[in-house]
């Protein structure tokens, strides 16, 4: 197909993802805000939306309907992996099968919480991209409630046997009967992060709920339910990881692609 004659109209694509009304499309073609392709678009451009790469201010929106997003509120003694050696439940058991979907990033087997299920690579990609991946907010209920030191501690970074973590945010949300309640938000996602934060500073993690992905959050959303992003869920998705879309990008312009 030659999207230039075939494809569907660029104002109806950004119309469609719920981005604006057709008529306010074509006030953002005109101000020169819509690329295609990373080249200015005209009004009255046409593409394919499987295929060409629209954005607006450098946001890109999703207009391909075979790009599907979940949201999904994992239980505990769920794998987060597409598939398990032992035959143990998987976080793809609990989504349509079609189409197939896989998860992005981790949560451990004993660990509850969002975690977005999709076939969208790129975003994917970026989202997982160690150097800007978006921040992730967690529950812990710990063992023992944390001093003003400790929390401090976690804010400043704590020396694990893979290193120093980077500096989080860490609050006590609630305490009483030698337990607490401590809300703690990451940008990096290593092995078993926040229950080693919290062993290495004398709390064990009793349960752990990871409650916030970026700008996604969902408290209605029950253990073992999901449901599929909003558009303007995976446009803020997407705007959120825009310096490593731009990244990334440039390193394709450079030849470095991987
Ligand atoms: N930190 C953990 O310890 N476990 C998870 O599943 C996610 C973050």
């Amino acid at each position: 197909m030659d999207p230039a004659v075939d494809g569907i109209r660029l104002q109806k694509v950004l119309a469609r993802a719920g981005f604006a009304s057709r008529r306010r499309a074509e006030e953002l073609i005109v101000a020169g805000r819509v690329t295609v392709n990373g080249a200015r678009a005209e009004l009255g451009r046409r593409v394919d939306p499987q295929t060409d790469r629209v954005e607006v201010d450098g946001v890109r929106v999703v207009g391909d309907d075979t790009l599907v997003h979940y949201l999904l509120n994992k239980p505990v003694g769920v794998m987060s992996t597409s598939s398990d050696p032992e035959g143990r439940p998987t976080v793809v058991d609990l989504v349509p099968s079609e189409p197939r979907v896989f998860s992005v990033g981790r949560l451990d087997f004993d660990t509850e919480g969002l975690i977005i299920l999709t076939n969208d690579g790129d975003l994917a990609h970026r989202l997982m991209h160690p150097s800007h991946g978006v921040d992730k907010e967690y529950l812990a209920h710990v063992d023992g409630v944390p001093t003003p030191a400790t929390l401090r501690a976690w804010r400043e970074g704590v020396e694990l046997d893979d290193g120093l973590t980077a500096p989080a945010k860490a609050t006590l949300v609630d305490q009483g009967d030698g337990a607490a309640l401590v809300s703690l938000v990451l940008h990096e996602g290593r092995k078993r992060q926040v229950r080693r934060m919290c062993s290495a500073l004398g709390h064990p993690v009793r349960r752990l709920v990871r409650v916030r992905i970026g700008p996604i959050r969902d408290p209605d959303l029950g253990p073992g339910a999901w449901r599929e992003l909003t558009a303007d869920e995976v446009r803020a998705l997407d705007g959120a990881t825009v310096g490593v879309a731009l990244h990334v990008r440039g390193r394709k312009a450079a030849g470095e692609d991987r």
